[in-house]
């Protein structure tokens, strides 16, 4: 079976057990702040389990790619080195949510895996959670009596809650598992042991392939569990296990899943897959990576310096340095492997195909970037370990400099410490790093108290859209520590106020309780897994008697809102403009927008030029004065709204079955989008853009803004240019007496350097005649004044050039800054021992300065004027 049709048969099993097929989730989790990464196919999920979210259908199945890079789950360290691990994968997953539970988890479970892929009983075994006394749970004695009606006895494994009671994260939804493990070993090795005591013993031929949990928890912040209202499955299954499984193969790395990778790195690096250990470990740990690497970045995450972004790019310097060292990849070799990948995986996840080049490009720019520091920091890593003994750990400085310096993770260092068998400094490393940045660690820490529910519902009902004031109550609230400060999330029955989201910043505003006496100033609101939180700075709230029953009146800032939609409405008329003029490649690739501006970034490799821009600016002015309404259309079926009326939407973004369309005019723009809305695009009133730049490779970055923003900008710039008329005296034509200005200054220029190269001729000429002698030197030692540094520089030279055995010291007044320039004949610096570097250092600590140089030249510039004088004095004394 290929890989292809085995994912098939998983969906189309659940399908006709009744589940809805959905599309993975996007790689990088936004909305989320307890995650960076999808790291398991329930995430997108979380507020169903929870009770936040009503799901769109009880039973969902999927394929979902995950990244097990942070965080609670990581498995970065042992990807490539064995033959089951990734970081990322495919898990393919079927849920319940409220459903059913145990008895079908495990009976389809069974059934898939023994009768659709036929994989033998008789190498299976199951495992079920144990109980744990810290947390006050029984034995899973449920799961194991209905594995017991399936599986004989002797196949049942008991196991703790390390392996058997799955968490996604430091809180959130959990519960105990059921685990069906595999034993793919040779039938030699079968007969020396049963497989029962190698599962979880991390034998690479004995290992888990689909988890089952019974999520019935919800983990808090106090560590306590909290029982959910309703009881769900959450499965989960290695898709490249199970390819390797039923293809008989011994690692996944040689199923069809990684096998055209495998053999395109081979190709490339002239190696053979299969011969060589490290050989074998570079080849997976590339192929893996470059997975990882391409489709973080088709969904919105490039590698950067911080959080998301140095994970990947961290991932990206791995796969990079195993290619050098151990494969001969001396030239940036990664991007060129993205297209095989995107073709593979065009039918599955058509995003990677649909940004190839974009995403070719990104990886290429960083591997330019690295390669060029890598080599150095290799040798200096050299340099460093080779006196080094089996368990020294290198010196936390040392690994904070090639982190700073040539760009090394920490991580990639410690690995490549450890295949010499040394560790790392790891605390002198962070102390290093804190000193950089000047700051301690904690202080971005972020922590999240325990809501404190006030009454349950069941989603809070979002008015953005609708109204700028309504009658509401707080539902729930926690206090949340940012850098040592408090303040408080409230979430509320119903909402006026727009959740930052699609670049769109959050609302401001205010509650008044109904009865007046208290105003709760709102600072910002977003979205946290779909909750809305709006933020406020204290908690007077809380003193309120009967808090859960008082009515509020929630207030949105018009003014600032009203401002933020002009910009958002414009940026969408910018992106159609962009896409009209530069071409279809044109996404975007991320976007702010506030009350001041609107920032957009779009993929295209050029920086755009003026007439370009001129022209996307006046087809955005042009459609503002169109005056077209808006159509905003909610609810429309994903399908329709992408195939049907070919709305642009987002690469990353996580779309629900159902979207809302934002059209200004049919034929030129029609966006996904959550965001709030001008009326008509006339009230964005005018559009100016203000800056074009870069924002990474491949990303260009438009700043601009509107309305009465873009009025007193352009005012501005008026008036500048009425300030310069006025200084010409109100020209006919300023442009022309501007550049009749710069003509002018340039010739007093030629002419001005004309004679000073004169001046230096008769200075030059002068200092000939005060040559002394001493011994068989001459020795002329001057004050001089000269106009610039280069002067002094040329007149040295000259000197040099008519006298033999010169020894010439110029103290220099040059337009008020002193400068000394000390000249040698080639033939007194061996002679005499003399040197123009070591003597200009004792001179310069006479006019307060420092400076250098080589032998026979060398000068030095200073703060003192009156110290020429010593200067010359000094240099009288040296020379005898
Ligand atoms: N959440 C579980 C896991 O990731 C099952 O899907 O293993």
């Amino acid at each position: 079976m290929k890989a292809q049709e085995i994912r098939q048969k998983f969906l189309d099993f659940f399908q006709e057990k009744g589940h809805q097929i959905v599309p993975s989730a996007p790689l990088v989790v936004k909305n989320d702040p307890t995650l960076m990464f999808t790291n398991a196919g329930m995430n997108q999920f979380k507020d169903y389990f929870l009770g936040n979210k009503t799901a769109p259908s009880p039973r969902i199945a999927d394929t979902q790619k995950c990244l097990r890079v942070s965080g609670k789950h990581n498995d970065l360290e042992d990807v490539g080195m064995d033959t089951y691990h990734h970081t990322m994968f495919e898990m393919l997953g079927n849920w319940s949510f409220g459903d059913y539970f145990k008895k079908e988890a495990i009976e389809w479970a069974w059934e898939l895996l023994t009768e659709v892929y036929q994989l033998p009983k008789d190498r299976l075994y199951v495992t079920v959670f144990e109980g744990n006394a810290e947390d006050g749970l029984e034995p899973d004695q449920e799961a194991y009596n209905i594995w017991k009606n399936i599986v004989p006895e002797e196949r049942i494994i008991f196991a703790s809650k390390k392996d058997n009671f799955w968490e996604m994260g430091d809180t959130g939804p959990c519960g105990p598992c059921s685990e069906i493990h595999i034993d793919i070993r040779p039938a030699e090795e079968l007969a020396k042991q049963a497989g029962r005591a190698l599962v979880n013993q991390d034998n690479p031929l004995v290992i888990e392939i689909w988890n089952l949990v019974f999520i019935q928890f919800n983990r808090k912040a106090d560590k306590s569990l909290e029982t959910l209202p309703a009881k769900h499955v959450d499965t989960g299954m290695g898709f490249e296990r199970l390819a390797m499984a039923v293809q008989g193969k011994y690692s996944n790395y040689d199923t069809d899943v990684f096998q055209p990778m495998i053999q395109l790195i081979a190709e490339k690096a002239t190696k053979t897959y299969g011969k060589d250990r490290q050989v074998d470990i570079a080849i997976r740990v590339i192929a893996d990576h470059i997975r990882a690497i391409s489709f973080a970045i088709a969904d919105g995450q490039a590698p950067s310096n911080n959080k998301a972004g140095y994970v990947i790019r961290r991932i990206l310097r791995r796969a990079l340095r195993y290619g050098y060292t151990y494969l001969g990849f001396e030239e940036p070799f990664l991007y060129g492997l993205v297209s095989t990948l995107a073709t593979q995986f065009a039918d599955v996840f058509p995003e990677l195909k649909a940004q190839e080049d974009f995403v070719a490009q990104i990886i290429l720019n960083e591997e330019e970037m690295f390669l060029r520091t890598l080599v150095n920091g290799l040798k200096r890593l050299e340099e460093v370990t080779q006196d080094m003994k089996p368990g020294e750990n290198i010196d936390g400085e040392v690994v904070f400099r090639l982190y700073d310096t040539f760009g090394f993770p920490k991580d990639l260092t410690a690995l490549i410490a450890k295949e010499r068998s040394l560790g790392i400094d790891e605390e002198g490393f962070e102390a290093a790093l804190q000193i950089q940045k000047g700051k301690g660690k904690d202080d971005a820490k972020k922590e999240t108290g325990d809501w404190i529910i006030l009454h349950e519902i069941d989603d809070t009902e979002y008015l953005a859209y609708d109204t700028l004031d309504i009658n509401t109550s707080i539902a729930r609230y926690r206090p949340v520590k940012i850098k040592d400060k408090t303040v408080y999330q409230l979430v509320l029955d119903r909402t006026p106020f727009y959740a930052e989201s699609g670049g769109q910043v959050g609302d401001t505003g205010y509650l008044v309780s109904q009865d007046g006496t208290l105003k709760i100033p709102i600072t910002d609101t977003k979205k946290e897994n779909d909750l809305i939180v709006h933020f406020t700075p204290k908690d007077d709230f809380t003193k309120l008697e009967h808090l859960s029953e008082v009515e509020f009146t929630a207030i949105v800032d018009a003014k600032k809102r009203h401002l933020t939609e002009n910009n958002h409405s414009a940026t969408h008329l910018l992106h159609a403009a962009l896409r009209q003029i530069l071409g279809p490649h044109v996404s975007q690739k991320g976007s702010l927008v506030n009350e001041k501006l609107l920032r957009f970034d779009f993929s295209h490799s050029k920086a755009l030029s003026p007439e370009e821009l001129t022209q996307t600016e006046h087809i955005v002015n042009q459609k503002i004065r169109e005056n077209i309404a808006l159509d905003e259309r909610r609810n429309v079926p994903f399908k329709k709204a992408t195939e049907e009326l070919n709305a642009t939407g987002l690469f990353g973004e996580k779309y629900g079955e159902f979207v809302r369309v934002i059209t200004f005019d049919e034929n030129f723009s029609r966006e996904l989008c959550g965001g709030t809305h001008v009326p008509s695009t006339g009230k964005i009133g005018l559009f100016k853009i203000i800056s074009e730049s870069s924002s990474a490779a491949g990303i260009r970055r438009i700043e601009a803004i509107t309305a009465e923003e873009a009025e007193n900008y352009i005012q501005s710039q008026l008036q500048i240019l009425d300030e310069l008329k006025e200084m010409f005296k109100q020209p006919k034509d300023l442009k022309k007496a501007v550049e009749s200005l710069i003509q002018e200054k340039n010739a007093l220029q030629k002419e001005l350097e004309k004679l000073e190269g004169q001046q230096v001729q008769e200075l030059k000429k002068e200092l000939l005649t005060k040559i002394e002698q001493v011994g068989e030197i001459n020795f002329i030692n001057q004050k001089v004044a000269l106009p610039s540094v280069e002067a002094l520089r040329q007149l040295a030279f000259d000197l040099k050039n008519e006298q033999q055995n010169l020894v010439a010291v110029l103290a220099a007044n040059i337009k008020g800054k002193p400068q000394v320039g000390v000249m040698i004949s080639d033939n007194l610096i061996a002679e005499k021992n003399l040197h123009a570097g070591n003597i200009i250092k004792e001179l310069a600590k006479e006019i307060q300065g420092g400076g250098g140089g080589q032998a026979f030249f060398a000068t030095a510039g200073g703060k003192d004027l009156n110290g020429l004088d010593k200067v010359i004095e000094k240099a009288k004394g040296l020379l005898s």
